[in-house]
């Protein structure tokens, strides 16, 4: 059987290479061997953006186009938008009634966004709960596994203890728990720097869209720093200063990435020279996401109809959850 995987987005605006090669990438794989559950965590986006609307619908739809774009595949991703779901805010609520607030204080995501300046406007009822959303939307669906990057570990780790805090409460007596405690799944991903070499993200402007324009990709690869030792062309460099090295490791082959190394150190290359090979692998994987999103863009309606299905699908299965969570709980008068 293909056991069931579940994992959320929010939807932040065009989706750039660090999301590509941090999650997305993996997410493409996961689909062959689970049965994957994969949505836009919109509710999620407006634990932050609650006041500033603007640009969310575009953001979901343009997040969607992404992610079939990269390869997700609608007849086996149970493609969904979070929102469209009542079902999750029903047992977010009902699982709000136990929870520890301590619980929820305490998750290291939270605690740092309190810590830091400008922190009243996430001082709110909403963001707290955050983790507990998650939880939520991935205890509706039993999910077994919940692949993750190190940041969400401590949301997994929340919802296990909200799923083993409701069997305890309200299970007595089952064979089976009524909820079941999910995995948090490592996968491996490539850490992919931004044009400065620090992570990319879109609020330190250091990104390249997965659907960027060619020229643009070409113009942002020329334009970024380099080994800060190697001041002219007759330097000699080393690929471990160089924040362009860890975008060779991911898009260019051992034996030509020896030969640039080599050309690196000997000054024997350019710092240009060695970025040419770097900007057309990143095109030439670019113009595939390119040509896919093309098709979808030109058929708005053909998106919205793989969502709807994927709705759908979910709601099925969120249903009969919360059949089952109401009764548990005495509530099904
Ligand atoms: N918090 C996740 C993120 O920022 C998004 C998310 C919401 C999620 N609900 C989820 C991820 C459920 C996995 C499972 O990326
Ligand atoms: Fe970086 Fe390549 Fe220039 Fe060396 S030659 S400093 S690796 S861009």
């Amino acid at each position: 059987m293909r056991e069931r995987v579940v994992s959320g987005m929010r939807p932040t605006g065009a989706l750039h290479l660090g999301h590509y090669h941090g999650a997305l990438k993996n997410w493409v794989q996961l689909q062959s061997q689970h049965d994957f559950f994969f949505f836009v965590a919109d509710w999620h986006a407006l634990t932050t953006h609650y006041a500033d609307r603007s640009g969310l619908e575009r953001s979901v739809y343009d997040m969607v186009v992404d992610w079939l774009a990269a390869g997700i595949d609608p007849a086996r991703t149970t493609l969904f938008i979070q929102s469209r779901l009542p079902e999750h805010a029903e047992l977010f609520a009902l699982l709000a009634m136990g929870t520890p607030l301590a619980w929820l204080e305490r998750v290291p995501s939270y605690k740092h966004t309190m810590a830091q300046a400008g922190a009243a406007e996430l001082a709110t009822f909403g963001f707290l709960g955050y983790p507990l959303l998650q939880a939520a939307d991935i205890l509706i669906y039993r999910a077994r596994y919940v692949p993750v990057g190190e940041d969400q570990a401590a949301h997994v780790e929340v919802t296990r203890e909200v799923a083993r805090r409701f069997n305890h409460l309200y299970g007595g007596g089952r064979a089976e728990p009524v909820l079941a405690e999910p995995q948090a799944l490592f996968t491996e991903t490539a850490r992919l720097p931004g044009l400065d070499g620090e992570k990319m993200s879109k609020s330190a402007g250091n990104t390249i869209a997965m659907r960027e324009a060619p020229e643009e990709t070409a113009a942002k690869i020329r334009r970024m720093p380099t080994d800060p030792q190697r001041v002219h062309r007759s330097d000699p460099g080393q690929p471990e200063r160089c924040p362009v090295w860890p975008l060779h490791c991911v898009y260019t082959d051992g034996p030509t990435r020896a030969t640039l190394a080599a050309g690196c150190r000997s000054a024997g290359i350019g710092c240009l020279d060695c970025k040419q090979p770097l900007i057309e692998a990143v095109q030439a994987q670019q113009r595939q996401w390119h040509e896919r999103a093309e098709n979808y863009l030109a058929n708005p309606k053909q998106v919205h109809w793989m969502v709807e299905m994927g709705t759908e699908r979910a709601r099925t299965i969120a249903r009969q959850t919360m059949r089952e969570v109401r009764e548990a709980m005495g509530l099904s008068y």
